[in-house]
């Protein structure tokens, strides 16, 4: 995967910090209930005494023999579990309560990146991309149906309601969409309300602009030094969510026209979606773009129109 290697140091110190504060927990947790129950400490400590006991008679066949060592190796099993079963505990109960029960926060298993690993080193990679983006902004709070004219706000409405629904039932399978209509009509208000309750729901968001999207990848592609180095072809492949602002006002070249594509293109083979706003409809699109990519775009995409009156003038005239 085609991450920077302080992605990967930061999973993993986050990894630890995960690890070690559920062991700590659990400590205090097991010395609380030691001093409750302070027989149980000792039958811990006879029974992890009870394996060398067990080795010492196979060696020399003097003290205890196995069976005796056994028989009380069960009593004393017996009567910690009597004790859990009076204070309320399991066993489990005591023990550490891991963010991930299967590797145990150690980010594998048997050798095997475990999946909670994957989707840290995604989130960290999109929190790093999205650290320079105006997230934060916007919200389907404050987005108001009032902006729009009379016989298009039913309309918007509906609009507004699908992206609220989406982001809330929001997962890899979900529906890429298209935004269109002109400058100042809410798409990258109603784009990053999504992208913000998405995030919330824990899955890897990246917020972008073509013109910034296409550039860093052009960077890369001709070995100079990138001045977003995090931005690669891989990661804007397989983010949970990709949002690509304002299409159609990167500078086209046969570059670009690819750059897009081939993001999108990969995307949807890996079939994860993508929400691109633009101002282009879809002649203009077809102007733009190449066939394939148009083809994709209407094969694959919920299309949105938006209409109304330039919504960042109107608030201008009022303030
Ligand atoms: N329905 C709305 N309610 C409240 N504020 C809105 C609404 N729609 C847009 N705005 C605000 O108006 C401004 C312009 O909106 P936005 O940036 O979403 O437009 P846009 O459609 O993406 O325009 P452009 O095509 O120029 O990128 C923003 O500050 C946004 O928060
Ligand atoms: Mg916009
Ligand atoms: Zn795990």
């Amino acid at each position: 995967m085609g991450y920077s290697k302080s992605v990967y140091d930061r999973a993993d110190r986050i990894l630890n910090e995960r690890r070690l504060d559920a062991e700590k927990k659990a400590d205090r947790v097991r010395n609380a209930f030691y001093e409750k129950y302070p027989r149980a400490k000792e039958i811990e400590n006879e029974l992890s005494h009870t394996f060398t006991g067990i080795a010492r008679a196979m060696l020399s066949g003097q003290g205890e023999s196995i069976e005796e060592i056994k028989n009380k190796n069960l009593a004393l099993q017996h009567e910690l579990q009597e004790i859990y079963k009076a204070a309320g505990v399991s066993e489990e109960s005591l023990g550490p309560r891991y963010v991930c029960s299967r590797c145990s926060d150690k980010g594998a298993v048997d050798g095997v990146t475990c999946e909670c690993y994957k989707k840290l080193i995604k989130q960290i990679a999109c929190d790093d991309l999205n650290r320079r983006s105006p997230l934060s902004l916007s919200s389907f709070e404050g987005f108001d149906l009032s902006y729009y004219p009379e016989d298009f706000r039913r309309k918007m409405g509906n609009i507004l309601n699908y992206c609220i629904q989406y982001a809330k039932s929001f997962d890899r399978d979900s529906d890429s969409i298209v935004m269109t209509g002109k400058t100042g009509l809410g798409k990258t208000h109603l784009a990053l309300s999504i992208a913000n309750e998405v995030i919330k729901g824990g899955h890897g968001v990246i917020y972008i602009s073509a013109p910034e999207m296409v550039s860093a990848l052009e960077e890369q592609q001709f070995n100079r030094d990138s001045a977003r180095p995090d931005i690669t072809l891989d990661i804007l492949s397989s983010c949970d969510l990709l949002i690509i602002d304002d299409l159609g006002t990167e500078f086209s070249t046969s570059f670009s026209k690819s750059a897009v594509y081939n993001v999108f293109n990969s995307r949807i083979s890996r079939g994860v979606p993508t929400i691109i706003s633009t101002n282009l409809d879809l002649a203009g699109l077809e102007n733009s773009y190449t066939d394939r990519f148009v083809s994709r775009v209407t094969g694959y995409c919920k299309i949105m129109y938006f209409d109304g009156n330039d919504i960042r003038l109107l608030k201008k005239l009022k303030s």
